[in-house]
């Protein structure tokens, strides 16, 4: 899969171990966010992110900081963006199979009661119901 990440300061470690995870799976990973302990402000990390998302080619996104909150809020402000923030693996299955999320946030400072790839693996091997669920989202999409 082509795979678009990024990230803020507070979650550096945990953008890399993604990274690293689904680098050995073959996947494509292209990195938009920081690599230094420098404080940015999460909106900017989320519009560089769902832009680039936008101009098309990638399978799906992932955004961090430090809870997966505030990147998360900000990326839903742009149309066509339908972010969610992941903590389990059924919210990782909804996230794809009721609303179609083409991105996911996490929380590098969250404490997550499984390895967080399997929360991405789960969400990465769901598939998208469609039927009801594709006018709700079209609603959604109408929104912004
Ligand atoms: C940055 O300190 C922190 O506020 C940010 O990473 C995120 O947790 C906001 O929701």
């Amino acid at each position: 899969m082509n795979i678009l990440i990024a990230n803020d300061h507070g979650a550096i470690e945990l953008k890399q171990s993604i990274v690293n995870v689904l680098t050995a799976e073959g996947h494509t990973v292209t990195n938009l966010g920081v690599d230094t302990p420098a404080s940015v402000d999460y909106p900017d990390i989320a519009l560089k992110a769902s832009e680039r998302f936008l101009e098309g080619g990638f399978d799906f996104g992932i955004l961090c900081c430090g809870t997966g909150i505030g990147i998360s809020i900000a990326a839903n402000k742009v149309k066509g963006i339908r972010c969610a923030p992941v903590f389990d693996l059924f919210t990782a299955e909804m996230a794809k199979r009721h609303n179609n999320a083409n991105f996911i946030a996490l929380g590098g400072r969250n404490r997550y009661a499984l390895p967080v790839m399997d929360i991405v693996h789960m969400y990465m091997t769901t598939s998208f119901e469609g039927g009801r669920h594709q006018q709700r989202v079209s609603k959604l999409d109408n929104m912004v």
